[in-house]
């Protein structure tokens, strides 16, 4: 490619912005069920976004999904909802390969118990993690507001290579009918000319770009993930889906999720063909 294109791509992708709700805000998805959008760059302009959400649990103690920048302005709010962090019950990562503000996290916060992904735990050595989500029992910790569930035909304690962020534990929390999904699904809640040339138009959602080689190399392993996804259709009862990369699916989400599976079957076959 020669120079002018280059500058003219760049151009082009400068002019993006993804913007839904503001960056490092709170803002309330349904009952005691809070989301929060953080900046995150790739190929240093375009902001494709990453997410922390925030629980208010039964026992009125907030429960935080993955991390963001902690800003001050987003460490004054967090302060305010949890009384100066002595109301946090615990800090969750849910996507292997979001790790990057857990530290700041724990700085700001040392006497509140993490868990992570296995990756985690491997990656961020100055927690002292409390343990891992690939345990059943740390999954069902905050049953039955919240459940966690990891997909079927794809690794979650070691992903590779390291750029395969297809997969994560989805979370769903009841009383707000929303399920919380880094990488794994991704919604375009916005048009953008980037994602014009990637053929990604405003009401989208697919797959993660990282399904192959997300999903395990065996023929069967689509179908699992197909199946697995399937079921969390039919087992919770959710209206929204808050996702990492690009925006939040609010309203519809169940429809728009059993489309985008249905969508994918053809899709399904092709990687399943791939690995006979
Ligand atoms: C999902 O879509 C299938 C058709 O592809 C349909 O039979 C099924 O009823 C739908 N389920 C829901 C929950 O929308």
């Amino acid at each position: 490619m020669n120079r002018t294109i280059i500058a003219l791509l760049i151009a082009i992708i400068a002019t993006v912005t993804i913007a839904d709700q503001k960056i490092g805000v709170p803002v309330l998805i349904g009952p005691n069920f809070w989301n929060i959008r953080g900046n995150f760059r790739v190929m240093a302009v375009v902001n494709i976004h990453t997410q922390m959400s925030v629980i208010k649990l039964p026992n009125g103690k907030f429960l935080i999904v993955d991390t963001i920048d902690l800003t001050s302005d987003l460490k004054s709010a967090l302060d305010r909802m949890t009384n100066n962090g002595a109301n946090i019950e615990a800090i969750i990562g849910v996507h292997p390969f979001h790790t990057t503000y857990f530290k700041a996290f724990y700085d700001a916060y040392p006497t509140v118990p993490f868990y992570g992904t296995p990756r985690h735990l491997r990656v961020v050595k100055d927690i002292p993690w409390k343990g891992d989500l690939n345990q059943q029992n740390i999954r069902n910790k905050w049953n039955p507001d919240v459940e966690i569930r990891l997909p079927a035909g794809a690794e979650f304690v070691n992903p590779q290579p390291e750029d395969n962020h297809f997969n994560s534990a989805w979370l769903f929390h009841k009383p707000s009918r929303t399920m919380h999904i880094d990488d794994t699904v991704i919604y375009a809640d916005e048009d953008s000319l980037v994602l014009k040339i990637f053929g990604i138009k405003k009401g989208d959602m697919i797959f993660h770009p990282k399904i192959d080689p997300g999903l395990y190399n065996y023929p069967a392993a689509p179908f699992e993930f197909r199946d697995w996804v399937l079921k969390v259709i039919k087992d919770w009862d959710f209206d929204n889906i808050v996702c990492a990369h690009l925006g939040n699916k609010l309203g519809g989400a169940k429809l728009k999720l059993n489309q985008t599976v249905t969508a994918a079957e053809p899709l399904f076959r092709k990687l399943s063909e791939k690995r006979k």
